[in-house]
């Protein structure tokens, strides 16, 4: 009797559901044991939308969510804070995913692979968002957008992880013409022409280099007229999977420099290759930067940063220190990459 007056009750199509003081909605249904998709539980991807039906809605429950999600009265179950009364309901994957097709798979390298969709519609979105992909079986997740729209497809490049179901099935398995679905585009990690005269770095690991390659690209295709540096961190130089193309990028814009980066000791072969040197991307970058004791409001610097949530926050924290003020520095984090179609045990 004590506990129920601790809990608040609200409503999932038509059931009612007791949540604990400190849960969200989301925490409530795995803990009734609920199937429910999530993943980040930090509202980054989306996989746990939920519509909104009737009762108060806590403030967050739409953060992040675009002006006709809001509209539509979608909310993040791993977001919205339980009130009393309130009534959601689930929504139909039909409502929020895009039917697409695989146009073309290209390998880059051993374990990265281009893929091209393309979707029944057109999807706006640019390069530094992230998309939701889903497969027949439902198992969902979430990769970096690496193209511009004009073209009309969207460009991925996956990286086959060992023991990753989605990526191995992606890389080995899945033929050209397969069918997906595709949720999004989210994220705002892209250009924009007002920093035209701002100095870049952009930073990635692995796959990371796809995104921020897409922002170079963009950048440099609006007249970027400041300096563009991009640093790419591999352990050997094997990882460095777009080398070439870097370096035709650099002949052919002379505000453009790539600086491959690897960790591991390797043959002086491999050392002695153009724009490569031993360190980590960001030791690297740190050369590069103007040394400010405090961030400076007025620097024309600004970071981008792509890459494991380790990687990009380490990134974030070493540009902070060393003068970038925080609304410089753009973080797409890999952090909502493990999405599942089921709920977790
Ligand atoms: S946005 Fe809710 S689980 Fe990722």
């Amino acid at each position: 009797m004590i506990q129920s007056k601790l809990m608040t009750r609200f409503y999932f199509d038509g059931q009612g559901f007791d949540a604990k003081s400190d849960e969200t909605v989301l925490d409530t249904l795995i803990r009734e044991g609920q199937q429910v998709n999530y993943s980040c539980k930090k509202g980054s991807c989306k996989t746990c939308l939920v519509k909104h039906v009737d009762g108060a809605l806590s403030t967050g429950s739409q953060r992040g969510l675009t002006l006709s999600l809001k509209r539509d009265h979608y909310l993040c179950a791993c977001q919205c804070k339980p009130t009393s009364g309130l009534k959601l309901k689930s929504v139909l994957a039909q409502n929020l995913f895009t039917s697409a097709q695989i146009h073309s798979k290209q390998y880059l390298s051993d374990s990265v692979v281009k893929l091209r969709l393309k979707s029944s519609e057109k999807i706006n979105h640019c390069p530094g968002q992230y998309i939701n992909v889903r497969r027949f079986d439902g198992l969902t997740r979430s990769y970096a957008i690496t193209n511009d729209p004009l073209d009309g497809f969207i460009e991925l490049h996956i990286k086959r992880k060992y023991n990753g179901q989605f990526s191995d099935w992606l890389f080995n398995h899945a033929s050209v013409g397969e069918s997906l679905l595709l949720q999004g585009p989210w994220g705002n990690c892209c250009y924009s022409t007002t920093y035209v005269d701002d100095d870049i770095s952009l930073i990635a690991s692995g796959t990371g280099l796809g995104l921020v390659y897409g922002i170079a690209l963009d950048a440099l295709k609006s007249g970027h007229q400041g300096q563009i540096n991009l640093y790419h961190g591999g352990r050997t130089s094997d990882d460095l999977y777009l080398h070439s193309s870097m370096l035709q990028l650099m002949l052919a814009h002379r505000n453009f420099t790539y600086h491959g980066c690897i960790t591991r000791s390797q043959s002086k072969e491999a050392l002695s290759m153009s724009r490569v040197q031993l360190g980590d991307p960001f030791d690297i970058a740190m050369m590069y930067f103007p040394v400010q004791v405090k961030p400076d409001s007025k620097s024309r610097h600004r970071v981008y940063l792509c890459g494991e949530p380790d990687f990009v926050l380490k990134g974030q924290t070493s540009v902070f220190l060393n003068g970038v003020a925080l609304n410089r520095i753009h973080v797409l984090s890999f952090d909502y990459k493990d999405l599942r179609s089921m709920s977790r045990t």
